[in-house]
């Protein structure tokens, strides 16, 4: 049987316009980085997708060396899109990107011409697509001057590769002359991928300041925090989520007590507010008008369906908004 997606799949999401640009993003999307790769179940992602979709969410990101092992997150997300999302292509936004190692020697990592358009042929083939909407330069290369970098990006456009280009964890005066210089290519830089969440903050030290002043999106990546900010570590840390796994990004001892005091007090006040702490997590982020997307990772359809329901409660009393600050202020 042909899946089919839900008909009433555009009724949920709120839809943001990503900068000065005509593309409309997902108020949540959803990222691949964790669950969908070679040594996860299959079905679960497969599971996920589908939800995600069926919710309204059409933007979905990867990257090169998502998995484990690298690589196995696009391909699997290949095999979703010609089983089920495929059908749906121009109703998608998929992005990847590359900067981290993906392949030995000296072009398998950074952000040269010929890491990028190789490292983008690969992914295509790996996802079964001709072309993603958005590709991103991962990471800065403080060896390459931006401008090979970019021009790179600019040329994978020009080829039909990718329909926008992107960057990630660039720095503010970075961005700016991100934005410059692909400006000047005529292929505008279209959005930034920060990592931002209550317990994260550094955006605001200026990246959203130049972002807004250049009309560039903004999609925050780790808004949960990884899943600290989820009533996940409440009462331990469950021997399922990423903290209780091995070889993951977030440890144990992440789950520190000076993060549980401040949890706990947030858990509290989204109570108060009628919601989950994920989903004041997700409304904290998207409160900027700047803010274009909250990018979320899941381990299973019920925390995407959580989340996308942050949306029903997105605005914030300023009395709200000091409580949360003196909550992350505890020591
Ligand atoms: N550009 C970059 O350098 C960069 C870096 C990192 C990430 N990213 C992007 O950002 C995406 C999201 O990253 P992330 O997965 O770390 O984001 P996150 O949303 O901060 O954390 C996701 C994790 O939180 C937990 N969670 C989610 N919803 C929950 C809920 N309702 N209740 C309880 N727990 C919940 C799950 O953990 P459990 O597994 O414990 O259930 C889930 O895997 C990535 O997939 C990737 O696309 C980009």
């Amino acid at each position: 049987m042909v899946w089919q997606a839900a008909e009433n799949r555009y009724e949920a999401m709120k839809y943001n316009r990503c900068g000065r640009s005509g593309l409309m993003l997902p108020a949540i999307s959803l990222g691949l980085w964790h669950n969908f790769g070679g040594v996860d179940v299959f079905e679960n992602g497969r599971a996920m997708a589908r939800k995600a979709f069926d919710l309204g969410i059409t933007h979905f990101d990867v990257a090169n060396n998502y998995g484990p092992p690298p690589g196995s997150a696009e391909e699997n997300f290949g095999r979703i899109l010609r089983l089920d999302l495929g059908a749906y292509r121009d109703e998608l936004v998929i992005s990847t990107k590359a900067g981290f190692r993906m392949w030995p020697g000296p072009y398998g990592e950074w952000g040269s011409r010929k890491n990028l358009l190789a490292s983008l042929d690969r992914s295509l083939r790996r996802l079964g697509l001709e072309y993603v909407d958005i590709f991103y330069h991962h990471r800065p290369d403080p060896n390459t001057p931006i401008e090979e970098s970019m021009s790179a990006l600019d040329a994978a456009v020009r080829q039909g590769k990718a329909l926008y280009a992107g960057i990630s964890n660039y720095s503010p005066e970075g961005a700016a002359e991100a934005a410059r210089i692909l400006r000047a290519l005529g292929t505008p830089c279209l959005i930034h991928q920060p990592s931002y969440s209550m317990l994260r903050r550094t955006v605001e030290e200026g990246l959203l300041d130049t972002l807004g002043r250049e009309g560039i999106g903004c999609i925050a990546f780790c808004p949960l925090a990884k899943g600290l900010l989820t009533n996940r570590y409440l009462n331990g840390i469950p021997s399922d989520s990423r903290a209780g796994k091995a070889g993951t990004f977030l440890k144990a001892q992440d789950v520190t007590e000076a993060i549980l005091a401040k949890t706990r007090a947030l858990d509290a006040i989204a109570r108060a507010r009628g919601q989950t702490l994920a989903q004041m997590a997700l409304a904290w982020v998207l409160r900027d008008v700047r803010v274009t997307s909250a990018l979320i990772g899941a381990s299973r359809p019920a925390q995407i369906e959580e989340n996308v329901a942050a949306l029903k409660n997105l605005s914030f009393a300023q009395e709200e908004l000091a409580r949360i600050d003196a909550a992350l202020a505890m020591p």
